[in-house]
């Protein structure tokens, strides 16, 4: 059998064929604007790109059902009307173009408090409908505001608009459509006992409970016929226990098995399987969360049949291939697969199609690849929930073309140039792939002897074990290769050997600079100074690469048993897990009145609950801090405390290096400063800069 045969094989999800067994499931890429009626450029491109890579099945990010109710964002499409048609219709038009099939999302945010995470224009300002008023307080859900119960004849209404939508939906030529009836949306919302308590005809047994949801089903092939494929998407569980509430008292696995049959029943084409944890919105849908920075429960505890190897990677898919043996309709598994444990599935018959979201986001080009037998040239998602973010324009840490409102591709320069770029960081090596795939002549200088600059600390730092920042570190290494790229290794250009290549384009990318901060007794002999072992650890991880250097640091960490970090920003806080997981006993010491500013809202609860669990002390507020001997002195509004420890780590302050340019700028025709080097930040905004760039020179 040939390499991912299964994968690549097409497939039927009712009447709809698809090329091949890979779905892009819906979500919500908040690049549109309530008030649009077209097609913007932004969204053109997205989704121009995912089709273009040659996925089996697009399903559409969920437009608005019923307006403003069942929205949360207003960077979302509308469907609660015929004027919305037309500009989903050039959408269809796009995939269909691409001999690509297309489903469009159909959900309802009722129940969720009006502003979810920080959206600085809150769309709803009334209460939150549900099936039954039932709120949760959990900082990482979105239950927090009690709603009001829905009437029935509201419920009847809310099964009008999805219908209408549907048609509506196949007005703009779409194949079908896809109910999420998952994460903690109002479908979901009424299966659940735990949520809905109603004694009327939407509540009490499990027919009540999924009267609504079938209702919509009904409704929809009322209208549409037999012919219009409906996939579902369903919570093959719903687990309270990160709350300490019962399982027994939610949505259990055996109810969601008589959904699934229920749904069959009733003419659903597939369904698509996730999970559902109360009090952690982000860990229903990607598999991996729950395991940051380490399980909140002994592995065995996870309910059946959740399949906890290889954090998170089997565990839809596990569930979603328990729900395929009850059921003869086509099974989807979403959640953290990738190819190869796609195809195992799909030959073992576990499922019949694997879902890929930031798979795909990552590298739209990922079926045409696997197909061409190319798959180590995939660019790996690293599973850093950066596109979570809810920035304005969502951006992706390792494609840095995701967000643009242009076509992703990248053109063919009509005149070769001579680029030069000093830094081989993440800015630099993307740029310098970017540029060198595009026709030029591309040399990269490194200071170093090893490619990957502040990749490779942050690899060292954060493990492998959720984030796989070494993947992208490889595939980046490869293109340049693949690309021509002269890497010259182990010399920093000055000047004068620039000027040498005589460039068309000088790109700097040499990154920032750390530097201690003004602390009084910063210089004392237990203080370790960051900025002089970042620059040894470059030296080590050279040597021996940021994995193997973790495992040995677990040993020969030159660290005492009790540390006291200075600084709890997303670095202090990530080095402070780092020393907790190496056995050091941390006090984090933070002038601000909050740790963790910088890291998403739920990696930065799930870090915070860590820290209580292992006994790190966190001072925040602090107005004065002094090192002294024996450890750290503070004063904060409540007085003076002195903290003991054998060693001081301060979090180094990064400066910028854009004085650089004026160093460089007679050495080139054009000279640029990008990444850390103008402005320390983010991996994500490295790479969209070095891509960004090297599409425009
Ligand atoms: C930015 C973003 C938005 C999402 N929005 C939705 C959504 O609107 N509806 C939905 O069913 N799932 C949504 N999801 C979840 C994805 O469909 C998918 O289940 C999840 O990314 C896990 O699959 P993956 O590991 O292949 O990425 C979203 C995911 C992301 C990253
Ligand atoms: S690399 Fe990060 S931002 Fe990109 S798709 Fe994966 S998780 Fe999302």
């Amino acid at each position: 059998m040939r390499a991912f045969e299964r994968l690549l094989q097409p497939g039927f999800i009712g009447t709809v064929r698809t090329r091949n067994r890979i779905v892009k499931p819906g979500a919500a890429m908040l690049y549109w604007h309530e008030d649009e009626t077209s097609l913007n450029p932004r969204v053109r491109a997205f989704y121009e790109a995912i089709v273009k890579g040659g996925v089996g099945l697009v399903i559409v990010e969920a437009p608005i059902v019923d307006y403003p109710l069942g929205g949360r964002w207003r960077r979302r499409y509308r469907i609660d009307d015929d004027r919305y048609v037309d500009g989903l219709r050039e959408l269809v038009d796009l995939i269909h173009s691409y001999d690509c099939p297309a489903f469009m999302q159909m959900n309802h945010d009722g129940p969720w408090q009006t502003q979810p995470w920080g959206d600085p224009e809150p769309l709803v300002k009334e209460r939150p409908i549900a099936s039954y008023p039932v709120s949760v307080s959990s900082e990482n859900d979105f239950h927090n505001e009690l709603p009001r119960q829905l009437e029935e004849p509201e419920i009847e209404a809310i099964i009008e608009k999805f219908a209408r939508a549907a048609e509506r939906a196949r007005m703009a030529g779409f194949d079908g459509v896809d109910i999420n009836a998952a994460s903690s949306h109002l479908l979901h919302n009424f299966l659940s006992p735990f949520w809905n308590r109603r004694r009327d005809a939407y509540g009490g047994d499990l027919k009540g409970r999924a009267r609504f949801l079938l209702g919509i089903v009904h409704e929809i092939r009322r209208r549409l016929g037999r012919e219009f494929p409906i996939c579902v998407t369903l919570n093959g569980f719903e687990s309270g226990r990160l709350l300490g509430i019962p399982d027994e008292e939610c949505l259990k696995f055996e109810e969601a098995v008589e959904i699934a049959k229920m749904l069959e029943g009733a003419g659903v084409d597939a369904i698509q399987v996730r999970t559902q944890w109360i009090g952690y919105h982000v860990a229903g849908f990607f598999p991996e969360a729950i395991f940051y920075p380490e399980l909140p429960f002994y592995p065995t505890a996870f309910p059946y049949p959740y399949d906890f190897r290889r954090r998170g990677s089997f565990a839809h898919l596990s569930v979603a291939s328990a729900i395929k043996k009850v059921v003869s309709i086509p099974v989807i598994a979403v959640g953290k697969i990738d190819p190869e444990t796609a195809e195992n599935a799909l030959r073992k018959g576990a499922v019949d199609f694997v879902s890929m979201n930031r798979a795909l986001i990552a590298d739209p080009d990922l079926p045409k690849k696997l197909a061409s037998g190319e798959k180590t040239r995939i660019r790996p998602c690293t599973h850093c929930h950066t596109c979570l973010d809810p920035a304005p324009v969502k951006r992706c840490r390792v494609n840095g073309a995701v967000g643009l409102d242009e076509p992703y591709e990248v053109r063919p320069v009509l005149r070769r140039k001579r680029v030069v770029v000093l830094g081989g960081g993440p800015a630099g090596m993307e740029a310098a792939r970017v540029a060198a795939a595009r026709g030029h002549d591309v040399v990269l200088y490194e200071r170093w002897r090893v490619l990957g600059g502040s990749m490779l600390l942050a690899s060292l730092i954060k493990g492998s074990g959720i984030e796989e920042l070494e993947g992208f570190l490889g595939y980046l290494k490869r293109e340049l290769r693949i690309a021509g790229v002269k890497v010259v290794l182990g010399v920093e250009a000055t000047p004068p050997v620039v000027a040498r290549l005589s460039p068309d384009e000088l790109i700097i990318a040499a990154g920032g600079v750390p530097h201690l901060p003004e602390v009084k007794g910063i210089r004392m002999p237990h203080v370790v100074d960051t900025a002089r072992l970042l620059t040894n650890l470059m030296r080590y991880l050279g040597l021996f690469g940021p994995k193997l250097l973790r495992v040995l640091s677990r040993y020969l960490l030159p660290f005492g048993e009790r540390v006291i970090v200075l600084g709890g920003d997303k670095k202090g806080c990530q080095l402070s897990e780092f020393l907790v997981k190496a056995g050091r006993k941390v006090a984090i010491v933070e002038t601000e009145q909050e740790i963790g500013s910088g890291m998403f809202p739920h990696l930065r609860l799930a870090l915070l609950d860590f820290f209580r669990r292992k006994g790190v002390e966190v001072l925040t507020g602090v107005r004065e801090v002094e090192i002294v001997n024996g450890g750290v002195a503070t004063l904060d509004g409540q007085g003076r405390r002195f903290l003991y420890a054998q060693h001081v780590i301060p979090v180094p302050k990064w400066k910028s290096q854009k004085e650089l340019r004026q160093t460089f700028l007679s050495t080139a025709g054009e000279v640029y400063v990008i990444g850390d080097c103008l402005e320390p930040r983010e991996i994500v905004d490295a790479i969209s800069e070095g891509h960004r760039l090297a599409r425009t020179i």
